[in-house]
């Protein structure tokens, strides 16, 4: 359908959410997106709802928060474009000249024929799940070279209701660390200039109601699907008025449109939801679980890791690394990863990176004897890469000292003593592309571990431009050409962790690296902060070594295990060095994560209330039919007793029947833990309602419930 004029109001219903856009100022704005309105309710109606009188010591007519709100209209705020050509041409006014929808997909095409700018917004929300997607482009009309300095992804506004803002901070082994704060008049605006998506800027905010809880209250949540620069920034105007605008951040320069050439944002994800955060979750995740490529991590259950990073480091020698292949089989690994250390020159992190050769001074016959020891034990194999970095001693270096981005004359940068190849060059790409197809060619490799060590910290290009946006498109285009090539081959993004774990790189990713901090506690932390976005089967989730090699603390077996059953998980340790009793510790771990991945990979994940120093939440069956309780007492708490959990998503009308599935023993004082042994049957309402009144623990010591409904 093609409307140029009488169309008003342009309608998108989710599975609980209905989104209005407002055409009929000239310009693009949402007028609504919120729980879902019955089509009862005219736009204009809900027009007449929101009208706003003129202020005194205002405009007549203010200036809309439109999906690109414009200088050019006098906007009063931050614009959704910075744009000029040659100093002119700065104030963009672009109106609407048509409008598309197909089905769940709207399409605005805006012009300004005096600026020479066009802009098209396209809008989708799928009926089936309720999360937005929104992208703005940007095409040069005009005659002339135009800068763009800024374009933002489509601009939403925040209801004056929302007055709590969530972001996501945190640094090397430290992520997604959740901060709230009251909305703040003005701009807060953050930015992430480090060129990958960051540990310490998530791409992500959340905007709530003051009293919203996980279980009820309005919450927006946003995130931008790029692995780069970005910002992101809240805008509150003095007329009352609040909007929510994420973008990719551009360096001066960076994107300079010929006549006719195009910029396109990322994709901006956002969902809404009056039922708090846990279902604000949910919905991000069922839109993970949506994707096309998701149908094939269904489709077999994801293998437990064992990687070899904690265990040996660099430290490579093949006897070594088939005993260790050995014990990993025998405790119940199924994929069998082979970290740095493998390729040409690598003995330690100062040389080797670029040259993606197997290293005959460590592997004379090469990697397939190794692979086929692990195959042979049941294993599929998996090797680390980090095809974006050379290392100034390697012999790609040597070859081609003009490949690395540098801002010269300035001094470069030191960071783990490796540079980063511009893969906005079709010439590196095609060279890294050709080495990794190779490598996958020859081997029976089923999974890549895809790391990326450093900043972008100088991302100049060999033409003295800014190349770090072009980097991540670079970054995007080899990662499909590889899986376009090598269609089974699973692929993890790794940066130092967690530091490229977005929606960018999980469109062409199966898993993230939550993290390289392997402390259970830490972990635990960790990965309630991402499963905010993120589903935990996307997240890798490794038993580390008993005193962690980052933070130095000594945690259970049972605790490591507790923290790294809930996710992808894995191992990651020198497992000669357990004792009998670790080794049947980590055995059964295993095997219970085996018993409940299927639920754990496709449950609704279910974050509860807790006490302070306590983490507690569920994975309920989307049938109701199971879930798993994973509490863990953090800290020594302040009461004598622990406060009640109280379970939410169960069936509230059926019986569930309660059993201890970890650890082996609890303290079994309290009468409840010996039901617990013995399988005690539970209403789902009292479950949810009354709650569970957990035993005393120790700190850093926790338990996990398995729930069967009663037939
Ligand atoms: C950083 C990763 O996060 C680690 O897991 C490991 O792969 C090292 N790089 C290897 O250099």
């Amino acid at each position: 359908m093609t409307n140029t004029d009488p169309l008003q109001f342009t309608w998108l219903d989710g599975r609980t959410t209905s989104l209005i856009v407002d055409l009929s100022g000239g310009v693009p704005a949402i007028l609504y997106w919120g729980p879902r309105l019955s089509r009862d309710t005219s736009g204009a109606t809900l027009a007449l709802l929101g009208v706003r009188e003129e202020a005194q010591g205002s405009p007549a007519i203010e200036a809309p928060v439109a999906l690109t709100p414009l200088a050019g209209q006098g906007f009063p705020g931050r614009p959704g474009i910075a744009a000029h050509r040659a100093g002119r041409e700065w104030a963009t006014y672009a109106t609407i000249v048509s409008v598309d929808q197909v089905d769940h997909r709207i399409t605005i095409d805006s012009h300004d024929p005096a600026a020479g700018i066009a802009l098209i917004h396209r809008l989708s929300l799928d009926p089936a799940g309720d999360v937005l997607i929104g992208s703005t482009e940007i095409r040069n009309s005009g005659i002339g070279t135009l800068d763009l300095a800024a374009l933002a992804a489509p601009v939403i506004p925040l209801p004056g209701f929302v007055t709590r803002l969530i972001g996501f901070e945190g640094r090397w082994a430290g992520e997604f660390q959740r901060h709230a704060m009251d909305r703040p008049p003005g701009l807060w605006m953050r930015e992430n200039r480090r060129g990958r998506t960051s540990h310490d800027a998530f791409p992500a905010m959340i905007a709530t109601q003051p009293d919203t809880t996980e279980r009820q209250g309005r919450a927006y949540g946003f995130h931008l699907g790029w692995s780069g620069n970005h910002r992101i920034a809240v805008e509150t105007l003095p007329d009352g008025r609040a909007h929510v605008a994420m973008e990719a951040l551009l360096l001066p320069g960076e994107i300079r449109l010929e006549p006719g050439e195009t910029y396109r944002t990322p994709d901006l994800f956002a969902s809404v939801t009056d039922h708090g955060l846990t279902a604000l979750s949910q919905a991000f995740h069922d839109h993970l679980r949506a994707r096309p490529d998701h149908a094939r991590l269904r489709a077999k259950p994801r293998p437990v890791h064992y990687n070899s990073w904690e265990a040996i480091y660099f430290e490579h020698d093949l006897a070594t690394l088939m005993d260790l292949a050995d014990h990993a089989a025998s405790v119940g690994a199924e994929r069998f990863v082979l970290d740095d250390g493998w390729f040409m020159g690598r003995r330690d992190d100062t040389a080797g990176l670029g040259d993606w050769r197997v290293d005959p001074a460590i592997y004379p016959d090469g990697l397939d004897p190794l692979i086929a020891h692990a195959t042979g034990l049941g294993m599929e194999f998996g090797l680390w890469v980090e095809p974006e970095m050379v290392n100034p001693d390697s012999d790609l270096y040597r070859a081609h000292p003009g490949w690395a981005l540098a801002t010269p004359p300035a001094p470069v940068m030191e960071f783990r003593n490796q540079l980063v190849l511009d893969f906005g060059r079709a010439e590196v790409r095609d060279h890294l592309f050709a080495a990794i197809d190779a490598l996958l060619r020859a081997h029976d490799i089923a999974y890549l571990k895809w790391d990326m060590n450093r900043d972008l910290s100088q991302p100049g290009g060999i033409d003295g431009r800014a190349a770090a946006n072009a980097h991540v498109l670079g970054l995007y285009d080899v990662l499909d050409r590889l899986r376009a090539a090598h269609p089974a081959v699973e692929i993890e993004s790794c940066a130092s962790g967690g530091g490229r774990a977005d929606y960018g790189m999980l469109a062409r990713t199966d898993r993230v690296w939550t993290s390289d901090s392997n402390d259970a506690l830490d972990r635990l932390t960790i990965q309630w902060g991402a499963s905010h976005f993120l589903p935990v089967e996307l997240l890798g989730t490794h038993v580390g070594p008993g005193i962690c090699h980052i933070t130095g603390r000594r945690l259970s077996m049972a605790l490591r295990v507790q923290t790294a059953l809930f996710g992808h998980m894995g191992t990651e340790l020198d497992l000669r060095e357990l004792d009998d009793a670790e080794t049947a510790e980590l055995t059964a771990g295993i095997a219970l994560h085996k018993t409940h991945r299927a639920l754990i990979h496709s449950g609704d994940l279910v974050r509860l209330g807790t006490a302070e120093g306590v983490i507690a939440f569920a994975v309920v069956a989307q049938d109701r039919s199971e879930a798993l309780l994973s509490y863990t007492s953090m800290t020594e708490q302040r009461a004598s007793l622990p406060a009640p959990v109280r379970l939410a998503g169960l069936d509230p009308v059926a019986d569930y029947q309660v059993d201890l599935v970890w650890p082996g023993t609890l303290p079994a004082r309290s009468p409840l833990v010996q039901a617990w042994l013995k399988g005690v049957v539970v209403h789902g309402d009292a479950l949810m309602h009354a709650g569970i009144q957990p035993p005393r623990l120790h700190p850093e010591n926790g338990f996990v419930l398995h729930l069967t409904r009663c037939t």
